[in-house]
């Protein structure tokens, strides 16, 4: 008897979870930028992305897709990113978000990348939203 009830116990827990699961999913699916918020939290030890905010071990990305890297006053920026200087539009960022060194080599952000290209599509469309 009270096997069984471990089971369904269980069985009800994996439900739940997957309940959950999907909804995330469905969100997700309705707008990138939710999901970006999330995948964010990977840059936030480094990264603020609100107008006006902190620069950390990186600088503030608000407003960053379209301009021009190394351009946040007060951020000491590497040698490499001030001499490669790339601009920020969508195709560059996705290299960078891949693989930093990828775009500038030599670069002082330390983040091994996002595999996924959904996964780097959405950050961006989060910062787009977020940092405007
Ligand atoms: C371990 C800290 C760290 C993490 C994690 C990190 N970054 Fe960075 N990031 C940096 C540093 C440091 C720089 C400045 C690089 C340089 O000067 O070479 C930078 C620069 C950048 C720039 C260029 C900014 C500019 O003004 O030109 C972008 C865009 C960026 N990061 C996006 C991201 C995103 C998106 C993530 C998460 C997916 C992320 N970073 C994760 C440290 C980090």
């Amino acid at each position: 008897m009270s096997k069984f009830i471990a089971v369904s116990t269980l069985t009800a827990a994996a439900a739940a979870t997957f309940a959950l699961a999907s909804g995330t999913a469905s969100a997700a699916g309705q707008d990138p930028a939710v999901r970006g918020k999330a995948i964010f939290m990977r840059c936030m030890a480094c990264h603020t992305v609100n107008k006006g905010g902190a620069n950390k071990v990186g600088p503030n990305l608000s407003g960053v897709v379209g301009r021009k890297a190394g351009s946040v006053k007060g951020f000491n920026y590497s040698a490499a990113m001030k001499k490669a200087a790339p601009t920020w539009d969508q195709a560059t960022l996705d290299k960078w978000l891949t693989r930093p060194a990828s775009v500038v080599p030599g670069t002082s952000m330390v983040f091994a990348g996002l595999p996924k290209a959904e996964d780097r599509a959405a950050v961006i469309a989060y910062i787009k939203k977020a940092g405007s």
